[in-house]
């Protein structure tokens, strides 16, 4: 007789095996395809078979549908070439651990059903924790991804004391949004200057705090940044770990980015001070390689995340019991969560850490080597220098318009779009547009640098009319 809503055991594997070839396949040959192209909705809807089903059909057919919707509809960020933004490629091992936590339906918020897994979690965060320089009182847990850990910090931070918050122009957008979410109201935030390498300026800091303290003001939480969106700059944060402890004002570092360089010994110098924070927010998703979701907060006290989030519900009563529970609903704003945590777990006892070390240590170094070659002719401006694996630019076009290096920028963005060797976008610096290399592929090579480069002029010269440099 057939079970409801369950395959055969024959079919089970006729799908999970088709599903790894697709997978297997997908990384095997992505190198030689294109990165993406311009999405297309109407194309898009008119193709996508939109009917809700009614009865069943056969799952590999369904299956097949699904990946020849998704192959050719959705831009590569774990492409070699993909240049664009931050989140990037993911381990196989990453993902196939996703794979056997949705498999085995695993439910790691409370303890009674998932002691493993918070055991597991336990350990991968005390992993983290001692990476990033965190004294044994802290903890942590796995959220979806950098916006929510900021948002459990800065939640935490103010639950801690309320009062005003601390940023720069340069801060991720995800702050301010936590913030909104959080019912902040925003006549509360300062914006603190920055200083030519972007950096947050700690006199003026300084300065400021005390004249909120003047006037009678309750400073609550200072937001630092390793590794900004933008630049890749790395905040003062020793510096910045001093005046918080002098001040008793909370300081969350968002290392979502940058704070995986704590692997790095190039890197080692910048990140001094990251296990002074009293909160950190680090993707996995990011520059370890992880499948998305993979978000992590840590804090030097845990106590601190369940003063902030711990729960009661009659229902839970039975979890509270037994040896040291540990019922991640306490700490972070779910009580049914995924396993998020064994894709990292399974992927550093795989790989081992010095191999996600060189990986970090390759980005840093193609992001010198792209500065480099954009310095060594004469068509490119280096706005901000090589930080971490980031380094932004602009045409040189000597004696036209400001407005016209812009627009000249932009299009040469949408242009790798259309092209779909390479993607490469722009953020913006000073309120004007620059382009923007982030290398964080293990893969990505010299050659693949010099190579989008090399577009990069071309397209600058289509757009210019045959002479980018006119
Ligand atoms: C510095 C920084 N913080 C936070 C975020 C938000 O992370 P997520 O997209 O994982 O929510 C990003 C995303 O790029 C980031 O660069």
């Amino acid at each position: 007789m057939d079970i409801p809503l369950r395959l055969s055991p024959a079919d089970m594997r006729r799908l999970g095996h088709l599903a790894v070839d697709e997978v297997v396949d997908h990384l095997a040959t992505l190198r030689d395809r294109p990165v993406g192209g311009p999405p297309d909705r109407a194309r898009m809807e008119a193709l996508f078979d939109a009917r809700l089903p009614g009865g069943p059909a056969d799952p590999v057919e369904v299956m097949e549908q699904a990946m020849a919707q998704l192959r050719d509809f959705i831009v590569h960020t774990d492409h070699p070439r993909f240049l664009a933004y931050i989140p990037g490629p993911s381990t196989f091992v990453g993902a196939v651990a996703d794979f056997v936590a949705s498999g085995l339906n695993v439910f790691a918020g409370q303890w009674i059903v998932g002691a493993g897994p918070a055991v597991m979690e336990r350990t991968t965060i005390d992993w983290l924790r001692t990476l990033c320089g965190l004294p044994e009182t802290g903890g942590g847990l796995f959220v979806s991804g950098g916006t929510m850990a900021n948002l459990v910090a800065v939640h935490a931070a103010r639950s801690r004391r309320d009062g005003l918050v601390y940023v720069t122009s340069q801060t991720h957008g995800s702050i301010r949004k936590g913030l909104r979410f959080l019912g902040f109201d925003e006549g509360r935030l300062r914006i603190i200057a920055t200083d030519d390498r972007h950096r947050m300026d700690v006199a003026a800091l300084r300065r400021r705090v005390a004249r909120d303290r003047e006037e009678g003001l309750v400073p609550s939480c200072v937001v630092a940044t390793a590794g900004t969106t933008n630049t890749g700059a790395v905040d003062p944060l020793g510096a910045l770990a001093d005046l918080c402890a002098a001040e008793d004002v909370w300081l969350h570092v968002d290392g979502a980015y940058g704070a995986a360089a704590v692997l790095s010994d190039r890197a080692g110098d910048l990140l001094e001070g990251l296990g002074r924070a009293d909160s950190i927010a680090l993707d996995p998703h990011k520059w370890w390689y992880q499948p998305y979701e993979a978000g992590c907060v840590l804090v030097r006290d845990e106590t601190t995340l369940t003063d902030a989030f711990a729960m009661n519900a009659e229902y839970l009563r039975e979890t509270r019991h037994g040896t040291a529970p540990l019922n991640y609903y306490d700490l972070g704003p779910q009580l049914t969560r995924g396993f998020r945590a064994l894709k990292l777990w399974m992927s550093f006892k795989t790989f081992g850490l010095d191999a996600f070390r060189q990986a970090v240590e390759h980005g840093i170094a193609l992001a010198e080597h792209a500065q480099d070659l954009l310095l060594r002719g004469d068509r490119w401006d280096v706005v901000t220098p090589a930080q971490l694996a980031i380094i932004t630019f602009r045409p040189r076009l000597p004696g036209a318009a400001p407005g016209r290096v812009d627009d000249l920028t932009r299009r040469i963005a949408t242009g790798t779009l259309r092209d779909g060797f390479a993607l490469v976008m722009t953020t913006e610096i000073g309120g004007r547009p620059v382009l923007r290399l982030c290398i964080t592929h293990p893969e990505t090579t010299a050659r693949d640098v010099t190579d989008t480069i090399a577009l990069l002029e071309r397209l600058a010269d289509e757009a210019a009319g045959g002479n980018g440099r006119a």
